[in-house]
């Protein structure tokens, strides 16, 4: 196993607003971060990801708690000595500088040799493919092509860690894909310990070795992708992480790994393993993914096509389902199976191993 290159304990920062509130921006949040891989921090605005990367990086420091950097207490290292470096969302390049002298700005600092700084600078923008442009002002290149420069400029100094905030949302959305899985070959190749931070669920699961989620500041969930994502450990995970249903449900039975749960006034038995008792009261989740559409009759439920969006690659179905309750269906491919007209009666039968409970928390 790969040892932490970064470690946050129990690790809280409160701003003073005024002189009688107090803003918990980042509360009781522990983190480790292992030698060479991505994790990213996700969550709505202000649930506290930037302020998180800047007590990283050193541009605050916490009110409570402890960060290591492999085995180094750095709470009082200020940022220029942390062995980081951040990228930023409006890229913060220096705009009178040509791109050769924004990327060999840290290196000049630092006292590298004419001679080194030439060739870490020429090394760095290869990396990015930016070979060719060295003379350009910032201001006159692409918003893809200066958050490029940006990275050089973060990779040049070789740092342990890089801490990215929202690198990529001033990018358009194929740009945005493309440099996404661009610099998440590059961090892998380089093998460079990360934090990104993003509120884009999609591009989290996407480039991510880990997922910490995040909501008023405190840590929702912590895992990879997949784990996130099928067994999201509250409401908030599972709503926020893709699309969902959910419904109240009663469990019946549970037994190695059969649990029977009542929703909507029909029995579904599903495979779950938990701590499940007769009488337990649970959120059922159901991906809209994970539902068939079937001939009226032939499902667990019918429902009437209230309301449906087609996206090319996908079809998504509003249905009311009888005594009114919401169904969102997500059919792949939609017109192999003829798209379905508002009003049509259908049946739903849902995937029993991917329902999944969540028990009141
Ligand atoms: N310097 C500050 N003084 C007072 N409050 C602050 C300060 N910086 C941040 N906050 C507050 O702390 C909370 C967390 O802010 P933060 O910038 O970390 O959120 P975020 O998750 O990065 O959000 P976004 O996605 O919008 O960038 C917010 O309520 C914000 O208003
Ligand atoms: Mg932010």
């Amino acid at each position: 196993m790969a040892e932490a290159e970064l470690i946050l304990q129990h690790v809280s920062k409160i701003f003073a607003e005024g002189t009688t509130r107090e803003v918990k921006a980042v509360d009781d949040l522990s983190l480790e971060v292992k030698k060479g891989l991505l994790v990213t921090l996700l969550g709505p605005s202000g649930c506290g990801k930037t302020t998180t990367l800047r007590m990283i990086a050193g541009f605050e420091y916490p009110t409570r708690g402890k960060i290591f950097m492999g085995d180094k207490l750095i709470n009082d290292i200020p940022p220029q000595r942390r062995d980081s470096a951040m990228v930023f969302q409006s890229y913060a390049l220096f705009p009178h500088m040509t791109v050769f002298e924004n990327v060999a700005y840290g290196l000049k600092v630092r006292r590298f040799s004419r001679q080194e700084i030439k060739r870490k600078v020429v090394q760095a923008l290869k990396l990015v493919d930016l070979e060719g442009l060295e003379d350009r002002p910032p201001g006159q290149l692409s918003g893809g092509q200066q958050q490029r420069v940006a990275l050089s400029r973060a990779l040049v100094t070789e740092p342990k860690v890089l801490l990215f905030d929202e690198p990529l949302s001033n990018l358009d959305a194929k740009l945005r894909v493309s440099t996404r899985e661009e610099l998440r070959r590059l961090q892998q190749k380089l093998s460079i310990t990360s934090i990104y931070v993003t509120h884009d669920q999609a591009e989290a699961m996407t480039i991510s070795d880990e997922i910490t989620v995040m909501k008023d500041g405190r840590v929702q969930q912590i895992g990879f992708p997949e784990q996130i994502y099928l067994h999201p450990e509250n409401k908030f995970v599972a709503d926020f992480i893709g699309e969902a249903n959910f419904y109240r449900g009663t469990i019946i039975k549970s037994q190695d790994g059969r649990v029977e749960v009542k929703m909507l006034d029909r029995l579904i038995t599903i495979n779950q393993d938990g701590d499940f008792h007769p009488g337990d009261e649970v959120e059922v989740v159901v991906r809209p993914e994970t539902v068939d559409i079937v001939a009226q009759g032939k499902g667990d439920f019918d429902g009437v096509v209230k309301f449906s969006h087609y996206t090319g690659s996908a079809a998504t179905y509003h249905l009311e389902l009888r005594g009114g309750q919401k169904m969102e269906v997500k059919v792949l491919n939609p017109q192999e199976k003829g798209l379905l007209r508002d009003e049509e009666v259908v049946g739903v039968k849902l995937h029993r191993n991917n329902i999944h409970l969540l028990t009141g928390k």
